[in-house]
This record gives structure tokens, sequence and C-alpha cells, in this order.
């Protein structure tokens, strides 16, 4: 199997460490984030990065103990690119100077650099548009005050005479600003810069990742049995064809029907997955169980809970029914994997409890089989994509485990889940008839626990209500409503109303998240 070269990034807790994986897996290039509390002289050793980031974070070096690197980072004679706090760590380890934020040297937002010595070839294809300098997103209160020895300035920013450095003879390079996030236009040259510098030959594409991915799936697997819950989402649909690819009929899929699923929905994904890609699937109606443990129950949490614990009963009594099942495979993501720098250390607060399967393999006694532990979001849909999964379904919308029980606040009904189905086949509907889908990260409708009076043709009308929700995100985990245009709500709205029978009334919500949540429950 190929060995890929790797690049380590080091985390010190910055808020976009990811983007900078993001960013380095666009040039193809292979990358992994750990916290600098895992980065030992062993790690480092046994990791053999070809090159290493040192990312941005929330602490101050000038503080006693603040987060460093092991000094055999800067031993292992591979480059190095200090970001931001990682700059201020270079700086400081290797004999430079830094001081403690003071409101004149504090940057934050868009600010310019301007070149002192634009001969640098990691500013390759920087400071070309005329204007001499370059926008790049700061966010700093501390600042270098000397420069360690052996560096040189490239490029000063206002706030930061020492914005670009570098120390050619070690190949260290340490920038004050972000280049990874969106604000700093020409950031992803940079890197490219940095990589190509650092030999890399951006061989980290889907095409080999797939090949590796099944070779060591059948390492792993053997001639043992696996199963799998397919909810019909982008994550676990991957992951079963890919391992399908890999140990054909040893696999078995679970696709779980709890009634809280959307219009056709159970149908399209047993029939993709059962006619047109040959995997064993087994249809697990269970609407009645579901429905009926839910019914009188209003709370959120509580249905929340509802729903995942029979969700693993379910699941459990299915997979029983397979011999000799030693494996589990889940559509686990990088993101989900990646230990992020806590600063707080206490535990966060629950905002929604999220249902998966994940105490069901210590509960059966089953070993995980997870092909897409190392992958991103986008590069999962690149793989689906290898591995000829239809656009359409490629590029669906998230759906929440919980279904359409989230989506019905108050109790849930049948009458109130085939109306909610039923307006969020005619919204999505004219969503993708306006080609807007794919500008959106979700969008669905939900119905209100309320009925209000309308008036059509003549006669009075006292129907439910139903709220609108469409939203844009790069992770879920932040999101802001989508701007539609008045005449795209009207006409939805209108086509809602006549189109579905118990509803009079329709809302658009434009709460963003934070403060918001992107489900209503
Ligand atoms: P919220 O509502 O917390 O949702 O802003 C963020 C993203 O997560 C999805 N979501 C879930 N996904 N199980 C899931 O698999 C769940 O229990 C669950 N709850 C919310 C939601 O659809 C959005 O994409």
């Amino acid at each position: 199997m190929t060995q890929h070269d790797r690049l380590l990034i080091i985390d010190f807790g910055s808020q976009v460490t990811q983007l900078i994986a993001r960013r380095l897996r666009e040039l193809n290039v292979y990358c992994e984030i750990h916290p600098y509390q895992n980065v030992t002289d062993a790690f480092l050793k046994d990791f053999a990065p070809k090159a290493i980031i040192f990312s941005g974070g929330p602490d101050s070096v000038t503080r006693e103990g603040s987060p460093r690197p092991p000094q055999s980072a800067y031993e292992l004679g591979v480059p190095i690119l200090g970001i931001c706090y990682g700059q201020q760590v270079m700086m400081q380890d290797l004999g430079g100077k830094v001081d403690a934020g003071q409101s004149h040297t504090a940057e934050f937002g868009r600010a310019y650099v301007t070149p002192k010595d634009d001969r640098l070839d990691l500013l390759s294809g920087w400071f070309l548009d005329g204007s001499g300098r370059e926008q790049v997103w700061m966010s700093h209160g501390d600042h270098v005050s000397e420069i360690a020895p052996g560096f040189e300035v490239y490029a000063t920013s206002p706030g930061a005479p020492f914005a670009i450095t570098a120390d050619l003879a070690r190949r260290f390079y340490a920038v004050q600003f972000h280049p990874e996030v969106h604000h700093t236009p020409n950031g992803a040259t940079l890197y490219e810069n940095f990589v190509r510098e650092a030999g890399f030959k951006g061989d980290w594409t889907m095409g080999a990742y797939r090949e590796e991915a099944i070779a060591k799936i059948r390492e792993q697997i053997g001639d043992k049995k696996v199963i799998c819950a397919l909810s019909g989402g982008v994550d676990s649909s991957v992951a079963a064809a890919l391992i399908h690819e890999a140990v054909g009929d040893q696999l078995t899929c679970v696709f779980v029907d709890h009634g809280l699923l959307r219009l056709n929905e159970a149908e399209e994904v047993v029939g993709m997955f059962r006619d047109h890609m040959n995997l064993s699937v087994i249809h697990a109606q269970e609407q009645e169980l579901f429905l009926g443990e839910l019914e009188g129950v209003s709370d959120p949490e509580t249905k929340r809970k509802i729903i995942g614990r029979l969700f693993i009963d379910v699941f459990q009594k299915y997979a029983d029914r397979i011999e000799g099942a030693e494996f589990l495979a889940q559509g686990t993501l990088y993101p989900d994997v990646i230990e992020s720098v806590s600063f707080s250390g206490g535990p966060s607060v629950t905002i929604k409890s999220h249902h998966n399967v994940g105490g069901l393999p210590e509960k059966m006694g089953l070993k995980l089989v997870e092909p897409l532990r190392e992958l991103f979001k986008d590069e999962v849909r690149a793989l689906g994509h290898e591995l000829g999964l239809p656009a359409s379904f490629i590029g669906r919308h998230p759906f929440p485990g919980p279904g359409l029980a989230i989506r019905c606040p108050g109790e849930i009904t049948r009458e109130k889940l085939d109306i909610l189905r039923k307006a969020d086949a005619v919204y999505i509907d004219q969503i993708r008839k306006h080609g807007l889908y794919d500008e959106i990260w979700q969008a669905f409708v939900a119905i209100l626990p309320v009925r209000t009076v309308g008036v059509m043709g003549d006669g009075r009308t006292y129907d439910y209500a139903c709220a609108l929700r469409a939203v844009t995100s790069v992770d879920g985990m932040t999101a802001d409503y989508y701007p539609f245009t008045h005449e795209f709500l009207g006409e939805t709205a209108t086509r809602i109303i006549n189109e579905v029978k118990g509803i009079n009334r329709c809302t658009y919500d434009i709460t963003s998240k934070p403060p918001g949540t992107i489900e209503w429950e």
C-alpha cells in the first residue's frame, strides 16, 4: 500500500484549525490535526511528518505554562509554518520576544500586508494585482516584538511589523495572520507554496483513497460479516457502498423505518441500494413501534431519548438475525474524531442529545469499521461520486436521525406527519425548480402546534400553520437563514396552502444559529 507523505498540524486551540486541514486536502496533501498535548517526541518520531504547521490559539505565549510543541519538532529538519499563536510560539521558542496584548498593536479583522522583500518562494503569486498589498485576516492581541535569530522579515502590516517572517536556512516560516480563512483571499496560494517547498507530491486523491480503503477493509474484515445501519444520509450510504465494494455479500444493511421519514424516502433509499447497487438491505418496518411510543409526548428531549433507545433496540433485533456478524460499520467522519483542544476544561452544556449508534458496539460485542474516519464531508461526497452513487443522492441535504419528530413541535400525530411530509415535498420541489438546492445547506418545513383561521374560496378554514426553514452553513455548527426573494417565498406559500390540505398559513424562519438551532427541537 502506498505510504502518503504526511503533514502534521499541531493544534493550539484555534477556532479555525480545521480550515487549515481543508486547504491542504484541497491541494491533495494528506494531513492530520493533533492537539499539542498529544504531540510528544515519540509521537513525532512515529508520525514522521514531511512538514509541520503550528495552528493559532487563544492562549498567550507570555503566560507561564502556555501550550508549546516539543523542542524536537524544531530538530526534525522539516519545514515548519507557524500561524498567529503558532508564529508567536516559534519566535519565543527560538529566541525572539513576544509582548502581551496592548491596544495599539492588537489587530482583529481585515488588515493589509505590504512586502519588504517579496523574493520569498512562500510569497510567489502574492502582491501581483498592482495594489502592492494583500488583504489578510488578523486576530491577535499579543505581538512579536523581536524576531528570533536567523529570521528575516518579508512583509509587514500596520499592527504587525513581523507579519511574514522566515528563516530560510532552517525552512521555518511564521505569519501573524490566518491564511486559511476566507478573508485572506490569496491564502490558499501561501499553503500551496509551503507544501511545494516541503516537497509534497499531492498524491492524496479520491481514486487512491478508494483503492487503499478497500484493501484496508478487506484486511480488517477477512471472511467475517459486517452490519451497517443505513440511514439514507450521505455518510452511511458512502460507507456502505465502499464496504460493499470491498467485501460484497459479507455486508448486510439495516434500514430502520421509524415512520418519521420524508415522502417516499424509504422506497427511494431501499430501492437504490437493493435494486440498483445489489446490496443486501433489511427494511425494518417499525413505524408502529416508534409512533406508538411517541404518542402523547411533546417534550423535545423525551422524544429524542425515546427514538434513540428504540433505534438501538430495533437495530439490535435485526442484527441478531444476521448470523456471525462481527463488525459494525459506521460513517464516522474526520471532524467527529478530531479531539479539539478544550481550554475551559469543563463539560459543555447539552443542547440536544443527538441520536446515533454510539453505545452499540460494546453492547453487542461488535468491532467497528469506520472507513471514512479520515475524510471531511466534501471528500465523502467526492468518494461517493467515485463509487458511482448518483449525484442527486450525494448532494442531499442532511437529515437528522430523529427525522420529522423534531420538525413537529408538540405532540406528534400521524395526521400532522402526513401533512408535514406533503408540505416538505412541495417546498423542496420549489427549491429544486428554482435551482437553489445546492446553495442551501438544509431546507425543510416544520409543522407548528397551532391552528389558525383563514379564508379559502368563500369558506372559513381552521388549519395548521407551518414554518419554512432554509439555512446556509459549512458544518452545521453555525448557520444563517437563506435570503430567498419575496417572489419565491410568496409563490411557495401559495403552492403549499393550495396543494396541502391541512395547512392554511406559512411563515419563514429567519433565525440564525446561534442563537437558534437549525432544527426546531
Ligand atoms: P441543530 O438543530 O443542532 O442541528 O442546529 C445541526 C445539524 O445536525 C442535524 N441534527 C442531527 N443529526 N442526529 C443526527 O444525525 C440528531 O439527533 C440530530 N439533531 C440535529 C441537523 O439536521 C443539522 O444538520
